[in-house]
């Protein structure tokens, strides 16, 4: 069992099994009907249903398009959300629930369409998606999800067995939902954007955006665009007037690894609603069959070591099955609602021209498909019967509160300069003294990297992730590289530099 190792480097199956095309930077100004911020699920369906329009559309990618969350998803395109029927009935009533499974089934319909219109070959498989439990405690929310089902006349019922062998005490499955490799799909879609004429842009970020008649966005570079009508689909809104977006999300972090079993993958794919949480498939890649594991979600920046996460999960799958050896491991973060649903629609009551697609709580498939058709009929003046749901500005509790409380519990002592001597290459350590906080980085040629812990979106403190060698900030989700350049916004630019390490033992700026 111990002798399957973790790979060297953090790296996505779906982006080891499917290639993907480069695109420009963009060089100049540019005028455009509408620009698409974000080239991650949201933002490239996005662009794709405004581009079936007669309006000429631009997207904006910060780094390289699907090295977002959807790089690192684990890719069920589903309706089944873990247990939330039954919650969504108690926070809102009947008839929320029922536009929130029918919109999501509705996504789930485009994707299989956009599929089979566009020929995209996705490894696109029909699957039931079933939610278990292992401990008797959980046994009755279960069976509450059940009551919802058949209130919500979801297609699916109680089961007390799965095809998986493994140990339950209760389990829901939910029939007529799909797996596919969500790379390969958007990878496909992106070929069709270009031959609609769609202008793409990587290595673009865009870091201010100022409503009229033209909007204007601004790069990173100091070019500027002018649009009719924007989109953020950046997860964390790049754009962010009066910081009202700051106490609407939770970042969490899950983590995952691909592995070759020795055993044929009986079908189907499956969450736990136990803590630690557990979820696998099976994936298909050019006829070939691997096992995708993942669970250990958890807020941002709580402080366990991210490395006996990833060996946890390695533990699961080889009580599961017979593990030959671990492909790929990786990680990334969602913004979770308060009430779990997706925040699509116009960003700011009072910019009629901007619109933001977010929040989609671990579920930004099908949520993230259907909420691209909902802003294509927003952006156009049309009606759409689920816009009322995924409104921004509805109303959902403040979790600024609990966040301050939360952040501060994660304080680091002081330390000195024995510990930063004492670093391993690849290790990172935070210090404290009177001034502040200062992180390490040791890197492979044992050189320090000492950089400011502030959040470079509000200032939050970075946390040091031991399995993926990063800085996240527990805040709004930002990620670094250990050396301080962004992975992951909604943070635009590299974290600070340090200059010196004072020589005392404690750090100074
Ligand atoms: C481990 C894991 C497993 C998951 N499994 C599932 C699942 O099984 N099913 C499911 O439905 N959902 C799942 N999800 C959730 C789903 O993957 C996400 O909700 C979805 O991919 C989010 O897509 P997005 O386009 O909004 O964001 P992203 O894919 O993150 O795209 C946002 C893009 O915006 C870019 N950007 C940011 N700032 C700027 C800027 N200033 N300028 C330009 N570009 C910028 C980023 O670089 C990024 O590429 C999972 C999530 C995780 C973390
Ligand atoms: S992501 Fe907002 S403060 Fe760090």
């Amino acid at each position: 069992m111990s002798h399957v190792k973790l790979p060297k480097n953090r790296e996505s199956f779906w982006h080891q099994t499917k290639d993907l095309s480069k695109y420009p930077e963009l060089n100049k100004d540019l005028n455009v009907d509408i620009a698409v911020v974000g080239g991650g699920i949201s933002g490239i369906m996005t662009a794709y249903e405004l581009a079936k329009t007669d309006q000429s559309v631009a997207l904006f990618e910060a780094r390289e398009l699907l090295y977002g969350t959807t790089g690192f998803t684990t890719a069920k395109l589903s309706a089944q959300h873990n247990l939330i029927f039954d919650e969504l009935i108690k926070r809102y009533d009947l008839e929320k629930a029922r536009l929130y499974y029918e919109a999501n089934m509705q996504g789930v319909e485009n994707i299989v369409a956009i599929a089979g219109r566009e020929k995209i070959d996705c490894d696109l498989k029909k699957q039931s998606a079933y939610v278990y439990t292992q401990h008797e405690s959980e046994k009755e929310n279960i069976k509450k999800e059940a009551r919802a089902y058949e209130r919500l006349e979801i297609k699916g019922e109680l089961t007390e067995t799965m095809p998986v062998d493994i140990d339950i005490t209760q389990a829901i499955v939910m029939h007529d939902q799909y797996e596919f490799h969500p790379v390969a799909f958007l990878a496909g879609l992106v070929k069709q954007l270009e031959k609609m004429n769609v202008k793409i842009y990587e290595q673009t970020t865009i870091n201010k955006i100022q409503d009229g008649d033209p909007v204007k966005l601004r790069t990173n570079a100091g070019h500027t665009i002018r649009c009719k009508q924007t989109v953020c689909a950046t997860q964390y809104p790049v754009h962010e007037p009066e910081k009202m977006y700051a106490s609407k999300f939770e970042p969490e972090i899950s983590f995952a690894l691909a592995c070759e079993i020795e055993e044929d993958f009986p079908g189907g794919m499956y969450i736990s609603c136990d803590n630690p949480k557990r979820t696998f498939r099976a994936m298909r890649v050019n006829g070939k069959e691997y096992f995708l594991v993942g669970g250990e979600s958890h807020q941002i920046g709580d402080g366990f070591s991210d490395e006996e996460r990833y060996k946890n999960i390695l533990k699961f799958a080889q009580e599961t099955f017979t593990v030959k050896n671990v492909l790929a491991h990786w990680s990334s973060h969602d913004l979770i609602t308060k009430d779990r649903i997706p925040m699509i629609g116009i960003l700011h009551p009072d910019e009629k021209n901007v619109y933001v697609i977010t929040g989609f709580s671990k579920w930004g498939l099908a949520n993230g498909a259907i909420g691209a058709e909902v802003l294509s009929d927003l952006m156009q003046g049309n009606k759409n019967r689920y816009s009322e749901m995924f409104d921004p500005h509805r109303n959902i509790p403040d979790l600024k509160e609990e966040k301050e409380k939360e952040s501060s519990t994660n304080y680091h002592k002081s330390i000195h300069k024995e510990k930063v001597e004492a670093l391993e290459n690849r290790e990172a350590i935070i210090l404290e003294d009177e001034e502040g906080k200062i992180g390490v980085y040791k890197d492979d040629s044992g050189n320090l990297h000492a950089l400011d812990t502030a959040c470079t979106h509000l200032g939050c403190d970075v946390e040091w992730n031991d399995g993926d060698k990063t800085w996240d900030c527990p805040c709004h989700g930002s990620r670094f590289h250990a050396t301080g350049d962004v992975l992951a916004g909604p943070a635009t630019e590299p974290l600070g530099h340090v200059e010196k390490i004072m020589r005392s033992g404690f750090l100074k700026r």
